[in-house]
C-alpha cells in the first residue's frame, strides 16, 4: 500500500523546549489515523508540521512522497485542514467563506459554486448560505470548518480536535460525515480528545505523551494489550479483595477509593471476583480505549 505519510525521527523544539521528541510513524492509503494524548502532549504541534505552518526542527516528513518543505506547495493543494480554532472569517456569509477559500486554491469561479453546493448540502447547511458565520451554532461552524477544508478535493484531511466542546448531536452528526468521508477513500489524521470518537473512527492510532509515542495499533488491539477483556470497578474495596488480587496475581490499579481490575483471556474475573467479593458498589464492563488511555499515560491533571 501507498504510504500517504511517512514520518521518520520527527523533533519539533521550540527555544530549546522539544515539543515532539523524536517520533515516527506512517499512514497508508484510507487509513482514517488518530493522534491522542493529554494536553500539551504535542499532537497540535505534530499536526502544524504535517499541513506545513511549522518547520520540523529535525527528522524527515514526507506527504504523498514528497519532502514537506521542498514540495510543500504541491502537497498544500491536495490536503485539506481543520486547526484547532475556528479560523472562520465571521464578516462574511457561509457561502462566502467557501468562496473566498476556493480562491487561495485558484478554484474558477464556476466550480468553486458547484462544489460549494454540494459541500453545503453535504454538511446539512445549505440553509444558512446566506447566514453570517457569528449567527451559526458551534455545530454549525464546525462543518462549516469541515466542509471548507473539502473545498479543494483533498486526498488527505487532517482534523485537530473537531469535535471539542460540541454537544452530543452535533458530535454525532460529524462522525456520521466523517464515516460517509472515510467509506470514499479519503485518508484522515485526526487528534481528539474523545476516546469513543476515536475507538469509532481510527483505524489506527497513537497515543503521545511529553511528546513521545507510547503505543501505536488498532483501538480493539491496543484495548487487548493494555486493558484486557472485561474490568470490575469496585469502590472502596476492603483488605481481603486487595489481599485476594495479590494472592492470585491479577492485573489492578488501585487509585485508593477505587479498585480496577482487568480481565484477561488467562484470569476469569467473573466467576472469582464479581461472584464473591461484589456487591452493588461494583461495575462490571468492557474494556475501552479511555481505560488504555489512563493507564498509559496517568490520572493527574494536566493543567
Ligand atoms: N509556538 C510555541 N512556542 C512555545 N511552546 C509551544 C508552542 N506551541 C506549542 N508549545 C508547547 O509545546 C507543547 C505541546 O503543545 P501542543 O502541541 O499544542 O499540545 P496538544 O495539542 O497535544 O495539547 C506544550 O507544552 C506547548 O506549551
Ligand atoms: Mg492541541
Amino acid at each position: 500500500m501507498d504510504k500517504i505519510i511517512d514520518i521518520q525521527n520527527l523533533v519539533k523544539q521550540f527555544n530549546g523546549f522539544t515539543a515532539v521528541n523524536d517520533i515516527s510513524f506512517s499512514v497508508d492509503q484510507g487509513e482514517f489515523f488518530g493522534l491522542l494524548g493529554p494536553n500539551g502532549a504535542g499532537k497540535t504541534t505534530t499536526i502544524r508540521m504535517l499541513y506545513g505552518f511549522s518547520p520540523p526542527t529535525r527528522g524527515k516528513l514526507r506527504i504523498f512522497g514528497m519532502d514537506i518543505i521542498t514540495d510543500f506547495r504541491r502537497i498544500k493543494a491536495r490536503i485539506g485542514v481543520c486547526q484547532q480554532d475556528n479560523t472562520l472569517d465571521p464578516d462574511l456569509s457561509v457561502e462566502q467563506n467557501l468562496h473566498v477559500f476556493a480562491g487561495y486554491f485558484s478554484i474558477p469561479k464556476k466550480e468553486a459554486g458547484k462544489r460549494t453546493e454540494e459541500l453545503l448540502d453535504f454538511f446539512a447547511l445549505s440553509h444558512k448560505k446566506e447566514a453570517k458565520v457569528m449567527e451559526l451554532s458551534g455545530g454549525m461552524a464546525r462543518r462549516l470548518i469541515l466542509a471548507r477544508s473539502l473545498i479543494n478535493r483533498p486526498e488527505l484531511l487532517i482534523l485537530d480536535e473537531p469535535t471539542t466542546g460540541l454537544d452530543p448531536q452535533s458530535r454525532h452528526q460529524v462522525w456520521e460525515k466523517l464515516e460517509d468521508l472515510k467509506k470514499t477513500g479519503l485518508t484522515v489524521v485526526i487528534t481528539t480528545h474523545n476516546m469513543e470518537e476515536a475507538s469509532r473512527l481510527c483505524d489506527r492510532l497513537v497515543i503521545i505523551d511529553h511528546g513521545k509515542i507510547l503505543v501505536n495499533g488498532s483501538p480493539k488491539a491496543l484495548i487487548e494489550r493494555h486493558a484486557g477483556s472485561n474490568i470490575i470497578e469496585i469502590e472502596g474495596p476492603d483488605q481481603t479483595l486487595i489481599e485476594y488480587v495479590k494472592e492470585n496475581d491479577i492485573e489492578y490499579d488501585d487509585l485508593g477509593r477505587r479498585l480496577i481490575l482487568y480481565e484477561t483471556e488467562e484470569k476469569d474475573l467473573n466467576h472469582t471476583i464479581r461472584e464473591r467479593f461484589c456487591n452493588e458498589k461494583c461495575i462490571y464492563r468492557n474494556s475501552t480505549l479511555e481505560d488504555v488511555f489512563l493507564r498509559l499515560t496517568g490520572r493527574g491533571l494536566r493543567e
